[in-house]
């Protein structure tokens, strides 16, 4: 072999190479490899400088920074999408159209996701790359080829695989369009590489990508995540393309592009909107972000007769998903105290719809984050809310600021209980270590009486301050002897509602000793751990006198929460609550010993879980039907002893009914390993 020949087949070698990794994601060599045979290309080229062509894979990054973009006159105009929101609009686009043209009411429809990203149109000529275009005003955009050759998911040349099975010829100019974006997973890896070289994080994929694109300098776009997905043939010219989306999707993959792998083609435009609804519900899935899907009659000749208004054409439309990202202003910076003293600062918004969700507070995580982000009193801010997060800042919008923004200033003392704020060396939170302060003390009573603790029905956080407030509740052992005359001194309290409380607390007496323990909030000790304890230790006097090694024989207990529990026993206060719940008589002894779990109550027995369940999490159920000699398995049989029901239960359920198999829910599950 001729040493050209050699080097024309390293060049083939390495774009395969490439394709396999950025567009198949399966490579077959590793990162150090590939770069290893690059480099043996780059030396033959150094050598041969006239072999060097634009399609070489050492032509990706490299170029000289440019002092401007060049102006692209685009071979057709690039369109826009007219939006959809919901189904009612989507039929009603589908009425309009079927007016139009007698073809639409028998049209096939194509959904594909519609991607948070940059539009970008590639021109091919005779299979190799040569322009890239932004979308601009979308007749003229600007020349970013530069900048797009360091997308490693861009074929330098076309097709990537020597025969593709289009069946079609290939035109000899092709211009295609399709969507540049950064994946969530590698745009949470930047931040954090930018974070931990202390530099500005970027505010969310879209932007980032954005500003990639419109660099200068082209190894500054090479250091960035980009990618693509291809998805229209703008224009062609002497070859054969296909008529119809779906065909069109398919082409574009033959030929090497990266194309969506969730696109669906329907018969009818009702199954495209139910799929439409239920992929908006799993939008989180995907690898990126995004804010609709788009619908396209698959016929590419009829979508084109139906013509366009202004810039969105008639055969496709953008069934828009809500927005989870907005700006609003930061009106104020309160703090919230934990339980455990830890306080955490969120934001107060000038409220702001999200998602069909009026938004008015939103976490900033913790006190670095708002120095990292310089996040100022009256700073406009962009605020996310997704799925079942709660909402939170991601950063000011420095642009936007006027000159009133105020910076944050971390406060001395507790707002509660006015104590200095204390911070251990190595941890990022602040503490209040004041044991008696009020909004800790709320935060306890609230734990302490909810349903997966003492489970105290009717006493809602509302009457916790109150109580806390009057200084009737002092600790959580004061519950058991309130009176009902100190019931009805408080605002919003008769006769009734008294009486209620009363009951619900007398109730709340004879709750088990796993809860009662979970429910005190010591560090670490969740139902698991508590019930664990307590089949080693028959009641709180028992745990009260155990040594961290004693507790650290127990599987499970490591040395932190063996001291988090001796600690909480030391404390004078707590010692206090202890004594106090004995005399009131919330004393359980548990029904359960270790030696009685030698066999373990659930022993023999299997168990399936369906839903969200309300106490457990599922590492935590397995470990409860584990530990106390059950199985827990992943579907329903005739076999299976019972099915734990959480809500939203899945399909097990109805594979449940029909076998016969029980049902029980989460307290039943307990009772039964009791
Ligand atoms: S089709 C005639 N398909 O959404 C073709 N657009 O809001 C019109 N977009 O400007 C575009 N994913 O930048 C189409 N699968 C997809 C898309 C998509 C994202 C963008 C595109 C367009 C914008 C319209």
């Amino acid at each position: 072999m001729t040493e050209k020949a050699d080097y024309e087949e390293l060049k083939s070698q390495l774009h395969s190479h490439n394709y396999r990794y950025h567009v198949l994601d399966e490579p077959l060599i590793s990162d150090s490899e590939f770069d290893k045979l690059l480099n043996q290309l780059k030396t033959m080229e150094a050598e041969h400088s006239d072999w060097v062509s634009p399609d070489s894979p050492s032509q990706r990054a490299g170029a000289q920074p440019l002092d401007k973009f060049d102006k692209v006159q685009h071979p057709a105009p690039i369109l826009s999408l007219a939006n959809a929101f919901g189904a009612e609009d989507t039929l009603a686009w589908f009425e309009r159209i079927k007016k139009l043209d007698e073809r639409v009411a028998s049209a096939k429809f194509i959904v594909e996701p519609k991607i948070d990203g940059l539009s970008v149109i590639l021109h091919y000529r005779d299979g190799l790359f040569v322009k890239g275009a932004s979308r601009g005003n979308g007749e003229v955009g600007e020349d970013i080829t530069v900048n797009l050759r360091t997308i490693g998911a861009i074929p330098l040349r076309i097709p990537i695989q020597k025969s593709p099975s289009t069946g079609l010829r290939p035109p000899s100019y092709l211009v295609i369009r399709g969507e540049v974006f950064i994946e969530i997973k590698d745009f949470d890896i930047l931040n954090k590489k930018l974070e931990e070289a202390g530099a500005k994080t970027y505010l969310n994929p879209r932007n980032t990508a954005a500003g990639s694109l419109r660099q200068l300098d082209p190894s500054l776009t090479a250091s960035r995540p980009l990618t693509l997905l291809l998805y229209q043939i703008v224009h062609s010219e002497g070859g054969q393309v296909p008529s119809s989306q779906w065909e069109v999707l398919e082409y574009l993959k033959a030929l090497g592009f990266p194309v969506t792998d969730v696109a669906r083609r329907f018969d009818e435009l009702e199954s495209a909107i139910t799929y439409t609804q239920s992929f908006q519900t799993k939008r989180d899935e995907l690898a990126y972000e995004t804010d609709g899907i788009v619908i396209k009659i698959d016929d590419l000749e009829l979508a084109a007769d139906l013509g366009i208004v202004g810039k969105d054409p008639r055969g496709a439309i953008a069934y828009k998903f809500p927005s989870r990202e907005v700006t609003t202003k930061l009106e104020d910076i309160r703090i919230n105290v934990g339980r455990t003293g830890v306080v955490t600062p969120y934001a107060v918004l000038e409220p702001v719809q999200i998602g069909g969700v009026i938004v008015e507070r939103a976490t900033l995580h913790n006190f670095d984050f708002i120095a990292e982000k310089d996040i100022r009193i009256n700073d406009r801010v962009l605020v996310k809310r997704a799925g079942e997060v709660i909402p939170y800042v991601i950063g000011p919008l420095k642009d936007a600021r006027s000159g009133d923004e105020k910076p944050y200033q971390l406060p001395k003392t507790c707002p509660a209980c006015k104590q200095p704020l204390e911070h251990f060396d190595g941890e990022v939170a602040w503490y209040c270590v004041n044991a008696a302060c009020p909004e800790q003390l709320v935060r306890n009573v609230e734990h302490f009486v909810s349903r997966g603790a003492m489970d105290i029905v009717g006493l809602g956080i509302k009457i916790v301050e109150q109580l806390v407030a009057e200084g009737i509740v002092k600790d959580v052992a004061d519950l058991f002897t309130l009176k009902k005359e100190q019931l009805l001194g408080l605002e919003g309290f008769a006769e009734k509602k008294a009486d209620n409380l009363l009951v619900s607390i007398q109730q709340a007496n004879s709750q088990s000793l796993n809860r009662l323990l979970s429910a005190l909030g010591i560090r670490g000790v969740g139902q698991v751990m508590a019930f664990d304890l307590t089949r080693h230790y028959p009641n709180l006097q028992a745990l009260s006198t155990a040594t961290v090694e004693d507790l650290q024989e127990i599987e499970g207990v490591g040395p932190n929460i063996a001291e988090a529990i001796v600690e909480w026993f030391a404390r004078p206060a707590n010692k206090n609550i202890l004594a106090k719940l004995k005399s009131s008589g919330v004393w359980p002894i548990a029904t359960t010993t270790a030696e009685d779990q030698s066999v373990g109550s659930l022993s023999g027995l299997t168990f399936v879980v369906t839903g969200t369940l309300e106490y457990f999490s599922r590492d935590e159920i397995k470990e409860f039907i584990q530990s106390n000699g059950g199985k827990l398995i992943g579907s329903v049989s005739k076999k299976t002893s019972y099915l734990v029901l959480g809500k939203n239960p899945g399909s097990k359920l109805d594979k449940a009914r029909q076998t016969g198999v029980k049902v029980l829910n989460e307290e039943e599950l307990r009772n039964l390993a009791a």
